[in-house]
């Protein structure tokens, strides 16, 4: 039978599929690095308390060192008959490499809080790349933005033709909602840096540990404040997972722009073909797979959300097993997060923009708001303005040709107020640049947005 760590008190076997069925290890192995620097900070606290001599702890920080090194290396030869989780793995091999004074490692200490500080340092430092990434992302966006900005396009609302937009415009509302993301992830950040070491099983440290000292020395920014919490405690996980639902969803929207953007019926973009993959079957096919999955992995994400918390839900106090399912999810969706991120960027990147393709599906009838306005500048109540630009849409219908086709006669038949200059409405370039105030169309606005964002990402 296997010599497992726990095993003191028990007389029979644990079962094979039991063992399987319970080990983290397959997974908890990415935690390695986190788990040995937690470790060597554990020791150190311990020197402070005289529980290891200045010798013993040279030599668990050497034996750990080495510990490390194996894993970079690959060359850590997992016991699959005792090795359960990353912890005892760590231990078990430490103790291999250094004898009895790896005994000593785990006084006081539970493998409750060490799960919780590795998965804490992990996470901090993987949600620090992808804010990266982000930025990296966001950056790209606005480069494009600043390059495409004599481009315009139809502006949709219920995806019908609503008024003309800069494709810049259209390009900078997806980094808005990025931005955001990242503003949120600042909080996220924060809570997850809260450090358990310390807590015990569930009840606190009885030698006195120097908790202030670790969690500085491990890099976080809070201690954690209650043992019987810090042990249940996966509201980070839960954090990260639903802020990453939440980004996830904004990948996807701008996703699905792109991939209706990308089909021949609109030909407003081209996804380059180092993001398309071809059929198997139709010689002709250029599938947009890179967005279409960024699209479907938002699912996974939100059911990793909404599948940790419910495992969540119902738990008693304290340590509870169901908690390692939260260590999968966090896994899985970082990765996944981290992947479509950048993705993105290279899709970005990497787009042809066919402005020309744009301006062709711009229609007069989207400047029907710009005729309604031209009259409440001499004077009419919106209210009577939109029906009279209404009237003229209905007019133009009728003789089957564009409201700007229409002869002044016409128009002053529906109000004497149209005048010749009525002709400068019906220019698109001239309706986007009187959208000038902030956060609108217009260049200078989209420019300032450009900044804007150029200046949170750090660039200028
Ligand atoms: N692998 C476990 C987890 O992920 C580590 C903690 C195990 N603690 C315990 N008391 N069995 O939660």
């Amino acid at each position: 039978a296997p010599t497992l760590l726990w095993g003191g008190r028990f007389t029979g076997a644990i079962d094979d599929l039991m063992f399987q069925f319970n080990e983290s290890l397959s997974f908890d192995k990415v935690l390695y690095k986190a788990d040995i620097q937690g470790s060597i900070t554990w020791a150190k606290a311990l020197r402070k308390l005289e529980i290891l001599s200045d010798d013993e702890l040279q030599q668990i920080i050497t034996g750990l060192q080495q510990v490390e090194k194996e894993w970079e290396e690959g060359k850590f030869v997992i016991d699959t008959k005792s090795d359960e989780d990353i912890h005892t793995a760590n231990e078990r091999r430490l103790g291999e490499l250094i004898g009895p004074a790896a005994g000593k490692l785990h006084t006081g200490r539970s493998r409750n809080e060490q799960v919780g500080v590795d998965m804490r340092l992990w996470a901090g430092e993987q949600l620090a790349d992808i804010a990266g990434a982000l930025k990296g992302l966001l950056a790209v966006s606005a480069e494009r933005a600043k390059e495409a900005l004599p481009i315009l396009m139809p502006g949709y609302t219920h995806l019908q033709r609503a008024q003309p937009v800069r494709f810049s415009h259209w390009l900078l509302s997806h980094a808005t909602f990025l931005k955001g993301d990242l503003q949120r992830l600042e909080g996220v950040q924060e809570r997850v840096s809260s450090c358990p070491l310390g807590v015990g099983a569930l009840a606190g440290n009885p030698f006195g540990i120097d908790r202030e000292f670790m969690a500085k020395e491990l890099g976080f920014h809070s201690v954690h404040p209650n043992s019987l919490c810090a042990v249940a405690d996966r509201d980070f996980v839960v954090e990260i997972l639903q802020w990453a639902s939440l980004l996830m969803a904004h990948l996807s929207r701008l996703a699905e722009d792109l991939i209706l953007f990308s089909t021949a019926e609109f030909g407003f973009v081209q996804v380059a073909d180092a993001y398309s993959t071809g059929s198997s079957l139709m010689p002709q096919k250029k599938n947009p797979d890179s967005l279409e999955l960024i699209r479907g992995k938002a699912g996974r994400v939100m059911g990793q959300a909404s599948g940790f918390l419910a495992s969540l839900k119902s738990l008693p106090t304290s340590y509870n097993k169901d908690l390692q399912e939260s260590v999968e999810p966090m896994i899985d969706c970082i990765k996944t997060v981290s992947n479509c991120v950048r993705i993105t960027q290279g899709v970005l990147a990497t787009l042809t923009i066919h402005g020309d393709k744009m301006k062709a599906a711009l229609t007069d009838d989207m400047l029907a708001t710009d005729v309604a306005d031209y009259l409440v500048r001499k004077g009419v109540p919106f209210r009577q303005t939109h029906h009279i630009a209404g009237a003229i849409v209905r007019r133009a219908e009728e003789a089957g040709v564009s409201i700007s086709a229409l002869p002044l006669k016409d128009l002053k038949e529906i109000s004497p107020l149209f005048e010749d200059d009525v002709a400068q409405v019906f220019d698109f370039e001239r309706s986007v640049e009187q959208r000038s105030t902030y956060g609108g169309t217009s260049s200078s606005s989209v420019l300032a947005q450009i900044a804007a964002i150029e200046a949170y990402v750090g660039k200028n």
